[in-house]
């Protein structure tokens, strides 16, 4: 079973993995020695730049008794024509576990294709789904994933990170307002799925795009951003951060939140751009947490996946 996209898992299968990191993260905790991948081998195929999605899956790896592989696609044999799905057929036959950070979710596509080990999105130009699940297991911890319960995303609403909370935080019963700019609307099919795991959720909970800053913020319970520039986005650099200026997450912003809605970032984060340095390190932040879950839930849904193979 691959986990490309955050609706690859159904919403069970979402609550049986979040359970999961939550019990890994505490036995951790409690300096329980965990070598349930012991003799597992996961490859780490990057095309992107990263420091998080690296770091957090090879010391997943390492707790969890295995170990881990990074390859650099302009390092591989990628970068002299090999095709993804070749690449996808040798190392899913050595390795237990493919992750990969690649631009083309369609890469992404081939190269799950061709392995027989699952495949792991560590991010594509479409979807972040292992960002998805330490957001929701630090939601959990901060009792904000309750069904009703409102997440508003800001900013750039057509992006990677976007797509994958949208469809996980309506899979787990919450309410998502995405607010930008018209020309930052995400995908309709985004918000369709979106909006069908809020119906199976039976919470009353809902998901739509609205450029009104006011309304679309009124009443959260948790606010988001990431980046304007997105990897890949360079060129445009210029005119995104213009383009998104009266999205930057500040304190009066963040007044139309709930006055307890805590503030999320999926990181790198660019103080005085999508962020204020103020919302950013004040104390409705929750981005250490949040960024420290990416362990945990990785360690989850590695293990998950090792039990589903
Ligand atoms: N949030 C995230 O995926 O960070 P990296 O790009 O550092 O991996
Ligand atoms: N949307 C960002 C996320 C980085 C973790 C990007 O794709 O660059």
């Amino acid at each position: 079973m691959d986990f490309l996209k955050i609706s690859d898992i159904t919403p069970v299968q979402l609550r049986e993995i979040l359970a999961l990191s939550a019990k890994l993260k505490a036995a951790h905790a409690q300096g329980q020695p965990c070598s349930i991948l012991a003799q597992k081998t996961l490859l780490m195929l990057f095309e992107k730049n990263s420091s998080r999605t690296r770091v957090s899956f090879e010391t997943a790896m390492t707790q969890l008794g295995g170990h881990a592989i990074f390859l650099d696609t302009a390092r591989s044999q990628i970068s002299r024509g090999e095709t993804m799905r070749d690449t996808g057929a040798v190392l899913g036959g050595m390795a237990d576990f493919i992750m990969a950070r690649l631009y083309h979710h369609t890469d992404l596509l081939e190269l799950a294709k061709g392995s027989a080990a699952p495949v792991i999105n560590g991010l594509t130009d479409l979807e972040h789904p292992c960002q998805t699940l330490a957001d929701l297991l630090t939601l959990q911890e901060f009792g904000k994933l309750k069904p009703g319960a409102k997440l508003a995303f800001v900013g750039d609403c057509d992006n990677n990170v976007a797509h994958s909370l949208m469809v996980g935080a309506a899979m787990a019963g919450m309410s998502v307002s995405l607010v930008g700019p018209e020309e930052a609307r995400p995908k309709e099919e985004y918000i369709k799925a979106a909006n069908s795991f809020a119906v199976l959720a039976g919470s009353g909970s809902s998901v739509s795009f609205t450029s009104d800053i006011s309304a679309g913020m009124a009443q959260a319970d948790a606010v988001y951003t990431d980046t304007w520039v997105s990897m890949g986005d360079e060129k445009e650099s210029a005119a995104r951060l213009a383009r998104f200026a009266k999205y930057q997450v500040d304190s009066n912003l963040m007044s139309y939140a709930k006055s307890d809605a805590i503030f999320m970032h999926d990181l790198p984060a660019h103080r005085g751009e999508e962020v204020s340095a103020e919302v950013m390190d004040g104390p409705q932040s929750v981005i250490y947490p949040q960024v420290h879950n990416r362990l945990h839930a990785q360690k989850g849904l590695l293990a998950w996946l090792a039990s589903h193979q």
